[in-house]
């Protein structure tokens, strides 16, 4: 029985893991695992103990989180401005709800490791043609041919390399200047500068120099504010593939204790949470703060057993429950989990991910969502949170800073017919930057409305 057992870096292994891909060299993924087990941390564990912290003001109603990105990473669509494009929206949408709702922002990316993907077949056909599905560039290809398709170890170490330099980079434009309050303007791109949400922004934009222009006639030293010059951002992925999780797992000199270095936060999926599978045994042992998607399948039960494995001791932060019901589901199935938890007094974060309960097939074949249902599902999620007294504590969006066209709706209010003009995720579909900005300004309505709740409840 998972939990009770004592847990070392491989102890997943004599578990179920789902959703591995059919390596068809084990000797070559050994070396593999040999090379990358000797390679430097993309993390510190005080990063991630940092982020816990932070994570912890989430779970008691005095921060958002808002974790966010592609689906799935590309090797080949990994440009300097397609990186600073992502952090440029993140950082909008963090302004943007920060400055209605007063309540810091915790920051985190589905980036800079953001490689696997799990898939509900694990074939593709086309044309009587049955090939391995795509499991994301970690371990393969997407184009539809045999070679391309086969599970491929080095591509792990292909992943890593993409993870450090998307990592450095983060890590220049959050403190090198580029994340500075003063530099609020120059976020905005300029293919959303005229849409209403990029007016919008503007405005926001506008207050909060002059707020920023009074501050320093005050006196007050902007460029020597830590928390005006630089932000932190943290990195987070799926942790799927377990041997390139295990190879870049470390012990902290400092506490002793096993951390996942390959990013600050790892999530399970929905599609791997199985209580005793592998996934499972193997975060149970790293320290860092770990997500749990949970989708409409979740049973009370089992989400006691998860998060008692998951967060034995209750540490607030440790713990993110990412719920991705589905816009029509999310009343009925979300509110006996909070209920639950609640009653056990499980210090966790309740957050959303409108996005994979949501998606459908348009009529050309291409997978979308529409903006409204993805909406729709954070409103829901509100109205839970509302309505039994416990803190939203955060949003999980799939976007891309791209003025791409992949979900349907919106400021842009994009059809069907307009899915081909840039549809470039490899996976699933992503809010462009318009559309996540008009995703944060009604977020940051919600987040006002809980606040004030949250103030009347504490009277
Ligand atoms: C994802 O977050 O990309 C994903 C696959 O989600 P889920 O596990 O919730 O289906
Ligand atoms: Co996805």
């Amino acid at each position: 029985m998972i939990g009770s057992t004592s847990w070392d870096p491989k102890s997943w292994r004599r578990h179920t893991a789902a959703q591995s891909p059919l390596w068809p060299d084990l000797e070559h993924l050994s070396r593999v695992e040999d090379e990358l087990s000797v390679k430097p941390p993309l993390v510190f564990a005080g990063e991630a103990r940092r982020l816990t912290q932070q994570l912890a003001h989430a779970a008691h109603g005095k921060a958002f989180l808002l974790q966010a990105g592609d689906c799935a990473e590309s090797f080949t669509d990994s440009s300097a401005d397609a990186i600073r494009d992502k952090l440029k929206i993140i950082l909008q949408m963090a302004v943007a709800l920060t400055y209605a709702s007063g309540v810091p922002v915790v920051k985190v990316g589905r980036i800079a490791g953001q490689f696997a993907k799990p898939r509900s077949d694990n074939y593709e056909e086309r044309d009587g043609v049955r090939l391995d599905a795509f499991r994301g560039h970690i371990v393969n290809d997407e184009a539809f041919t045999e070679s391309s398709r086969r599970p491929n170890p080095d591509r792990l170490i292909e992943a890593y390399h993409q993870s450090v330099a998307t990592l450095n980079l983060l890590r220049a434009f959050t403190t090198g200047g580029f994340a500075a309050l003063t530099r609020v303007h120059a976020w905005n791109q300029e293919f959303v500068t005229n849409s209403p949400q990029g007016k919008r922004y503007e405005v926001l934009a506008d207050e909060i120099d002059r707020a920023l222009a009074f501050m320093r006639a005050c006196g007050v030293d902007l460029d020597q504010d830590h928390g005006l010059s630089s932000v932190d951002f943290f990195t987070s992925h799926e942790a799927l593939i377990l041997p390139y999780e295990q190879a870049l797992t470390r012990r902290d000199s400092l506490t002793g204790d096993w951390y996942d270095c390959s990013a600050h936060m790892l999530w399970i999926g929905d599609r791997t949470r199985q209580i005793d599978g592998a996934h499972v045994e193997f975060l149970r042992g790293v320290s860092n703060p770990l997500g749990l998607k949970i989708g409409p399948s979740t049973s009370v039960e089992d989400l006691r057993r998860l998060t008692s494995i998951l967060n034995p001791d209750n540490v607030p932060g440790r713990l993110t429950l990412i719920s991705r019901m589905g816009r029509d589901r999310v009343s009925e199935m979300l509110s006996p989990l909070v209920e639950a938890l609640r009653r056990d007094g499980a210090e966790v974060l309740w957050t959303c991910d409108p996005m994979h309960g949501n998606t459908f097939k348009a009529r050309g074949g291409q997978k979308t969502r529409r903006f409204d249902d993805v909406l729709t599902e954070v409103a829901q999620f509100f109205a839970v949170h509302q309505s039994l007294g416990t803190w939203p504590s955060g949003l999980h969006v799939e976007l891309t800073g791209d003025n791409v066209t992949e979900c349907l709706g919106g400021g842009d209010q994009l059809v069907e017919d307009d899915l081909d003009i840039n549809y470039t995720s490899i996976c699933d579909p992503r809010l462009n930057a318009s559309q996540s900005l008009d995703m944060a300004f009604h977020v940051s309505e919600f987040l006002q409305s809980a606040v004030t709740s949250r103030g009347a409840r504490s009277l």
